[in-house]
């Protein structure tokens, strides 16, 4: 049995059908209260990195809160925009983007974060007149899995520290500021440490930049994923941040950024699938679900562990079930490790026809799903206690042609 808010899931698969996207509103604002006091003692500005989760009405909670929003593509910076976000209120981080997406940053107000100096030339030949902010590598990388590490060497982002006083003197040369300093090390990041070493590291840099009106510590906060994990000590990062920021911040009247993404939205996400099949191979049950990576990817892309529970009822005993999704694909199992390998999971007994839900599934769910397969995006849902509304509506089989010819 699962609640959502004081919403059972059971009703509201019944009533929205499944596969379904679940949200609770409480969670997300307990997420941002935690953020905003954590980071209080210090000039502080959070920026939410709408890659996480872009739907409208949770932008809209997000941006209401004091927020704002990190986007990199065009695409992001108008679905902010629709969501109220004001330029001002935006940081564009670019990597690889072409001069098409760089003329899309249009609204001059916009932050222009640059990841390298192959574009800085390109912004300057364009001559993009919003502030500008350098991405910079600190060397230090952290993360849940090697491609979400986005900091050291062998990575495709950021100007490495060898580069960046380079980069800032091409841009100065130009008659132009750099307003901002910015470094995202990774995510799923559940040590204090890389964090603090990459903060030290930027805070360092900012004596060589005069104009300076942000240092940007990038996102990654990790959750617990797994029952037992620790919560993210964001407390203690907001102390240690304090310590070694303060005092230089506010004596240059500069504002702290920090980009999370993940730990606003991911725990109040559910993804709810019914149970199509149960069947036994090579010695282990399997179950089957109407769901698949094209919903949920991170299982099957990083062997992310997401938390299953059977949402219909509670057994006495747990059973040990492989769970798989309705993609013709091998690697379409929720219960992976990262070599790809099949584990399986103890969940209540179940049976065809219960409902099942992925936990912690708000962050990188929606926002990574793909047609695969020609199978339907599912529909969005918001619950705020008792209350439950449809946020982005299910899709028909017309919106799999669209466009074509
Ligand atoms: N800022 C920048 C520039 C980023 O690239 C990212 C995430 C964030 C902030 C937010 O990071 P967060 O606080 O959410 O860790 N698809 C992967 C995660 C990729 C993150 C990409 N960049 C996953 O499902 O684990």
């Amino acid at each position: 049995m699962l609640n959502v808010g004081e919403r059972s899931a059971e009703d509201l698969a019944e009533k929205y059908g499944t596969p379904l996207y679940v949200y609770d509103a409480a969670i997300i604002r307990r997420q941002i209260e935690r953020v905003k006091k954590a980071f209080s003692a210090l000039p502080f500005r959070p920026f939410y990195a709408m890659k996480a989760n872009g739907a409208l009405a949770i932008l809209d909670r997000i941006r209401s809160n004091g927020f704002g929003c990190d986007c990199v593509s065009p695409g992001e910076i108008y679905i902010a925009r629709r969501a109220g976000f004001t330029a001002d209120e935006i940081w564009f981080t670019c990597s690889n983007v072409s001069d098409e997406d760089l003329r899309a940053v249009g609204d001059a107000r916009i932050v222009v974060n640059v990841n390298s100096i192959s574009e800085i030339d390109r912004a300057l030949t364009l001559e993009l007149q919003n502030p500008m902010a350098l991405r910079v590598n600190t060397d230090v990388g952290a993360g849940h899995h090697a491609d979400v590490v986005t900091a050291g060497g062998g990575v495709k982002f950021g100007i490495d520290l060898a580069e960046v006083r380079e980069a800032r003197m091409i841009v100065e040369d130009s008659g132009r500021k750099v307003v901002g300093l910015h470094a995202h090390i990774g995510s799923g990041i559940d040590d204090l440490a890389p964090l603090i070493e990459s903060a030290r590291r930027l805070l360092e840099l900012s004596a060589d930049f005069a104009n300076l009106r942000w240092v940007n510590f990038g996102g990654g906060i990790s959750i617990p994923y797994r029952p037992g994990d620790p919560e993210f000590p964001i407390d203690d990062y907001g102390r240690e941040l304090t310590r070694i920021a303060d005092r230089l911040l506010r004596a240059r009247d500069l504002t702290a950024i920090l980009e999370p993404g993940r730990y606003v939205v991911a725990q109040s996400g559910y993804l709810l699938a019914r149970v199509t099949a149960k069947r036994i191979s090579g010695g282990l049950w399997w179950l089957g679900c109407d769901t698949g990576f094209n919903h949920l990817v991170r299982p099957s892309k990083y062997g992310a562990y997401h938390h299953i529970v059977n949402a219909t009822r509670k057994a006495k005993t747990k059973e040990e079930y492989v769970v798989a999704g309705n993609l013709c694909e091998s690697g379409d199992v929720f219960t992976r490790d990262a070599m790809g390998n099949v584990i399986p999971r103890k969940l209540d007994h179940t049976e065809v026809g219960d409902l099942i839900a992925f936990c912690d599934a708000g962050a990188y769910g929606f926002s990574m799903a793909s047609h695969y397969n020609a199978r339907l995006l599912p529909p969005e849902i918001m619950v705020d206690g008792p209350s439950a509304r449809i946020i982005r509506e299910r899709q028909t089989l017309e919106d799999l042609v669209k466009g074509q010819r």
